[in-house]
């Protein structure tokens, strides 16, 4: 594709999301990125939180989490790029072992992921013999390896119902645990490492659930006020909270659903407004597929981790061989049994 076609694809996209200026400089760094892809037999994976200029041009596959790792483990190339954060990376080494995984910074890491250590999982085990692990995607490999299923935001709640357990261990995400006992019914407990002699009377012993005090803290940002405030300045809008956000948020929320549910859920919807409860990248990405509908989000609230990855970066990953993620195979294959028990939800 010759430079000009690269930026006349990006223009009919990202026109009204990309100043005219930018979009020129970053269609140039795209097709040198699409040249290196073809010369390294490397295909790119690119999360819905990636900044509109690369996620409209390079990557061969888009989605959310859990989309992505079955993306990942289809690739029949030598190089995946993933564009996405350090645990998204790792799940598609865990896949697919035989694969060169490169993620472009070496930053991208994710405040659940950092929540929660392989030594804490131990430490539940022990103190809740027999009881299954259920752990969100969004931690390191370590943790997955201590654990009996994975589970992302769009199948949280199937992987809960899936357990033939009365009782189950949901981390790291309290409120992705709160949010997934609401939706299926479960009382949960979050404990502190020193159980209390008396419990107050709401997290007595007949609990179901028991969580974990890590937090997203992109979406732990986003308060009741913000979907009040934008359904009094409009009064069409619709709320699209992701399932990281407060209880309350989501319950306030007209949505709530993962990165590619939101999606889908826009492209459905007749409605002309909707307000995003989640990264704010994702929104101008959706309305540069949306053209004719408007997408109100809090563009202060930034996931630090996803804006590491840029083109820049993308391309000097490719060119230098870097960032290479590895994952010790003991602790792999432990993980991996996780990660397909998972994938085989759905
Ligand atoms: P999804 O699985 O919905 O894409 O979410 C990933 C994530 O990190 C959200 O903050
Ligand atoms: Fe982690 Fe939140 Fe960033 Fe997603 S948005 S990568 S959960 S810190």
């Amino acid at each position: 594709m010759s430079e000009e076609s690269m930026y006349e694809k990006m223009k009919a996209k990202l026109a009204n999301v990309v100043p005219d200026v930018e979009l020129r400089y970053k269609a140039e760094l795209a097709e040198e990125i699409m040249r290196l892809k073809k010369e390294r037999n490397a295909v790119i994976l690119a999360h819905a939180y990636m900044e509109p200029a690369l996620y409209h041009s390079v990557p061969d596959f888009t989605g959310d989490s859990l989309g992505l790792s079955r993306d990942a483990a289809g690739v029949d190339a030598d190089i995946i790029v993933f564009c996405g954060v350090r645990f998204m990376a790792e799940t598609a080494k865990i896949l697919n072992p035989r694969r060169t995984v490169l993620i472009p910074s070496p930053r991208a890491g994710c405040s659940l992921a950092e929540s929660i250590t392989a030594d804490d999982v131990r430490a539940l085990k022990a103190r809740y013999p027999g009881v299954p692990v259920v752990t969100y995607v969004n931690t390191y490999a370590e943790v997955k390896a201590e654990s009996d299923i994975c589970c992302t935001s769009s199948n949280a709640a199937a992987v809960v119902r899936s357990l033939k357990s009365d009782k189950v261990i949901f981390l790291p995400d309290e409120y992705l645990a709160k949010n997934v006992a609401r939706e299926t019914g479960k009382r949960i407990i979050l404990p502190t490492l020193h159980p209390r002699k008396n419990p107050p009377p709401d997290s007595g012993v007949e609990y179901e659930m028991i969580g974990w005090k890590g937090r997203c803290e992109v979406h732990e940002r986003f308060i009741v006020d913000d979907v009040k405030n934008a359904r009094k300045q409009f009064p069409d809008v619709l709320v699209l909270a992701h399932p990281e956000c407060s209880p309350a948020v989501v319950k306030a929320a007209d949505y709530s659903g993962s990165t590619t549910a939101m999606v889908r859920y826009v492209r459905a919807s007749n409605a002309k407004r909707f307000l995003l409860l989640t990264e704010c990248s994702m929104g101008e990405n959706i309305a540069a597929e949306n053209p004719d509908k408007e997408m109100i989000r809090i563009c202060s609230i930034r996931c630090p981790h996803m804006n590491e990855i840029t083109l820049e970066d993308t391309l000097e990953s490719l060119r230098q061989t870097r960032y290479v993620v590895e994952v010790p195979e003991d602790i792999r294959v432990r993980a991996l049994k996780a990660v397909e028990r998972m994938i085989a939800i759905g």
